[in-house]
């Protein structure tokens, strides 16, 4: 009869094999389980509990019964699985397995509104659940990722200590760890976080091409030396630098992005919401637009041609990018917020920036700063700190969206950030077109800037234009 363990986790993948060794060099006892697919998974768990010294004391299991029959009560047992159908099975399979109290986490990339539909049906049959946005891929598994939770706050308050132990600390010392709100506000905040490195990404890809894909890469490790340090710009530069047969080996990569879905959900959330959130959605669009390759070769024959290069210094395409990238960074914010009065989640965004500023792919001297901002600032936007900046780049910047556009070269998300702060810095907008288009043709209704109405108003149009 061997001793009950502390932690189960599902899914011997590559986040559920790191997770598991970070957890068990924390000295917490483990039960694994793969499943098993004769001639295609077999031995998974019992093959990484050999492979990696410190999941030799782990339990390896290939039977659900007995990998529950393992667990200490309650049980705690940690999905790593893709998000979906895969953990949708297992959570079928599992759950006659489990007694009231147990608790289970999902720490895939699952749509939020999944996961609140999982926590309310198991909450019915009194087992606790969690969903927890875990990021920093497979080397922040092992070393300390970033965990943002969500679900049953009598769950997290059982299994955080644990947590504490694995998440990455940041430079205050702080576990890169909490607790969001009820349902799918864990999962949520992952999406945003997505969303966000979404668009971080495409403007470094940018910033490549306002460079004429040569010469930045020195650069960008300068850049990583100063406050526009980050993970995603210390990896770009990293991977500028490697060559093949004498050419820099990322001109043999096809240009087409995937994507796997969170970039999308981010997307459609905001708009969900009603959230401009203009900086995430171009750079979905830019990978989408990738994508279309056939068609791109197809248009290049008919439209282009010959253009001269752009002239914009490497000092004024930092100013840009720094703008581009605080821009990017207040409206993953606002969404945040926004979301939180809408479903009713207690979320501090000073918590969320502490979460996001180690561990995980976001990671940035900026998100550290971001910890300082939101507690003495709403909006990243109105800070003294962000009119510094605008006062120092703005030039630049603006230089920048101009030579983009005189030498024709597509930049979805440099453009999408200078587009949404000029709109937003535009006291009277030209919505009342809008607005009395709505009335001409379907009677939709406004208001009135001389009048206060209780009620929407008509406009005199003569309809015979309809
Ligand atoms: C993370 C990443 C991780 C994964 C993305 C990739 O935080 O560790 O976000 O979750 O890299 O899902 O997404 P795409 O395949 O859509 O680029």
């Amino acid at each position: 009869m061997t001793n009950k363990v502390q932690w189960g986790i599902v899914g011997m993948g590559v986040m559920g094999t790191s997770l598991s060794r970070n957890f068990a060099g924390k000295g917490i006892q483990l039960a694994l389980f793969n499943r098993r697919l004769e001639g295609i998974e077999e031995d998974v768990a019992l093959t990484k509990k050999h492979h990696y010294p410190e999941l030799h004391q782990a339990q390896a299991y290939e039977d659900l019964v007995q990998f529950t029959a393992a667990l200490e009560s309650p049980r705690k047992i940690l999905l790593m699985l893709p998000a979906g159908k895969p953990t949708s099975l297992i959570l079928d399979q599992l759950t006659p397995l489990l007694s009231e109290g147990d608790i289970v986490i999902d720490g895939g990339n699952t749509h939020y509104q999944e996961t609140e539909n999982r926590a309310s049906k198991l909450s019915k049959k009194g087992i606790l659940f969690l969903g927890i946005g875990v990021s920093g891929g497979e080397a922040g598994a092992l070393k300390g990722p970033s965990l943002m939770a969500g679900g049953d706050q009598k769950a997290y308050e059982i299994v955080k200590k644990d947590l504490f132990q694995i998440a990455a600390k940041n430079s205050k010392g702080n576990p890169c760890c909490a607790y969001f709100g009820s349902g799918g506000a864990g999962h949520y905040v992952k999406m945003v976080h997505n969303g966000i490195e979404y668009a971080e990404m495409q403007l470094l890809a940018e910033v490549y091409a306002l460079s004429h894909h040569s010469k930045i890469q020195p650069t960008l490790e300068e850049w990583n030396s100063t406050a526009s340090k980050s993970y995603l710009l210390e990896i770009t530069a990293a991977l500028l630098a490697y060559q093949e047969d004498n050419m820099p080996f990322i001109e043999k990569i096809e240009d087409q992005a995937s994507n796997k879905g969170t970039g999308a959900w981010a997307t459609a959330a905001g708009t969900t919401l009603g959230y401009p959130n203009n900086l995430m959605s171009s750079a979905l669009h830019a990978r989408y637009i990738s994508s279309f390759k056939e068609d791109r070769i197809q248009f290049a024959k008919q439209f282009n041609s010959e253009l001269s290069k752009t002239k914009i210094s490497f000092s004024e395409l930092k100013k840009s990018y720094d703008l581009s990238r605080w821009i990017n960074h207040h409206q993953g914010f606002e969404m945040l917020d926004l979301a939180a009065k809408e479903y009713n989640w207690k979320l501090n965004l000073s918590e969320v920036a502490s979460v996001w500023a180690e561990g995980c792919i976001i990671k940035s001297e900026l998100m550290d700063f971001c910890i300082t901002l939101f507690k003495k600032e709403k909006s990243i936007l109105l800070s003294e700190d962000f009119k510094k900046l605008l006062e120092e780049g703005k030039d630049a910047w603006k230089n920048t969206i101009l030579q983009t556009v005189e030498n024709e070269i597509p930049v979805l998300s440099m453009q999408a950030a200078w587009s949404y702060f000029v709109a937003m810095k535009t006291k009277k907008s030209t919505a009342n077109i809008i607005q009395a288009q709505r009335d001409y043709f379907g009677a939709h209704g406004f208001n009135r800037t001389d009048q206060e109405n209780s009620e929407l108003l008509h406009g005199p149009w003569n309809k015979d234009k309809l």
